[in-house]
């Protein structure tokens, strides 16, 4: 029995007997997402819940499947915008796509795929390198709203800028414009962008591997697991890569966790892009 508690050890305590409920319960498991970002998370959801200690979330989440899974949602970051990292799409366009050319038919899947602007600019880089037609995109998140909201393909007309900016950094090659058509105060975009895109709910956590893909795009999603899952979700996405397939993270996570970095060979390590070796 520990005699002195600190706040911050109970409510590592109370956090865990929280998950641990979790699990049993819906079979989610959150033990090993980054417990600082978390606890974060968590505090934001009893403020706006008027809770004052998170163990009192147990009995309501154990009750109230619909107040759970808002929490659920309130995990989940859905931040992301088109042509995220334009020097990354910039390097995918001259190092990774004259290879993707040369094959008869190609797949790629995005996880962790938010509102699906990163899908869409893909699809647009994709057209403008003539093979949009040879190439079966998933696109996957645990989000449903998320995953609705890249299925409408609908964005505010205020991150035009933005989009075009980064459209033209990336190398483009036409008018961003040419791809949406303008609604009132939002943008939609081009069906013909879509016709290629399969959006499914896939969990990186508690789900399996999505067949042998030529292009793997996971960015932006590791760094909210700890070390141990961000291991898991990588392996899984080794095994869903082809033989020489590619592999893309976000500029602020590394492989340096994963038992796969030595499965893998550098493309662009600055700009997070990776190829499997044959064997
Ligand atoms: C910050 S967004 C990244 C979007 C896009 N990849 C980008 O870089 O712009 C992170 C996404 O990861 C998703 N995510 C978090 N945990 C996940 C999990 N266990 N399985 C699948 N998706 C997850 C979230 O729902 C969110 O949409």
């Amino acid at each position: 029995m520990i005699e002195t508690c600190t706040v911050a050890d109970l409510e590592r305590l109370e956090l865990d007997l929280l998950l641990d409920a979790v699990k049993t319960r819906y079979g989610y498991d959150f033990h090993d997402y980054a417990k600082a970002s978390m606890i974060r998370r968590v505090k934001k959801y009893m403020e706006q819940a008027g809770i004052s200690h998170i163990s009192e979330l147990i009995p309501l989440f154990l009750h109230d499947n619909r107040a759970f899974y808002r929490f659920v949602k309130s995990l989940s970051v859905v931040v992301t915008e088109m042509f995220r990292d334009p020097d990354v799409f910039k390097t995918l366009r001259e190092e990774v796509i004259p290879v993707l050319k040369t094959y008869p038919f190609i797949k790629i899947w995005h996880a962790g795929c938010a509102s699906g602007q990163e899908v869409y600019s893909m699809a647009i880089m994709l057209e403008e390198e003539g093979i949009l037609d040879r190439c079966q995109i998933y696109a996957t998140d645990f989000n449903d709203d998320a995953l609705k909201l890249a299925k409408k393909g609908i964005y505010p007309a205020e991150d035009i800028e933005l989009y075009e900016n980064n459209y033209s950094l990336s190398g483009g090659k036409n008018k961003l414009s040419d791809y949406w058509v303008s609604l009132y105060d939002s943008i939609k975009v081009n069906s013909r962008l879509s016709e290629r895109v399969t959006f499914a709910n896939h969990n990186l956590v508690t789900d399996g591997v999505f067949g042998e893909m030529h292009l793997v795009m996971c960015r932006n999603v590791l760094i909210y697991f700890n070390e141990q899952l961000q291991d898991r979700a990588l392996t899984l996405i080794n095994d869903s890569l082809c033989p020489r397939g590619f592999l893309c993270i976000g500029r602020r996570e590394n492989l340096k966790f994963s038992q796969i970095r030595n499965h893998l060979e550098d493309v662009s390590n600055r700009f997070r892009i990776y190829r499997k070796l044959s064997s």
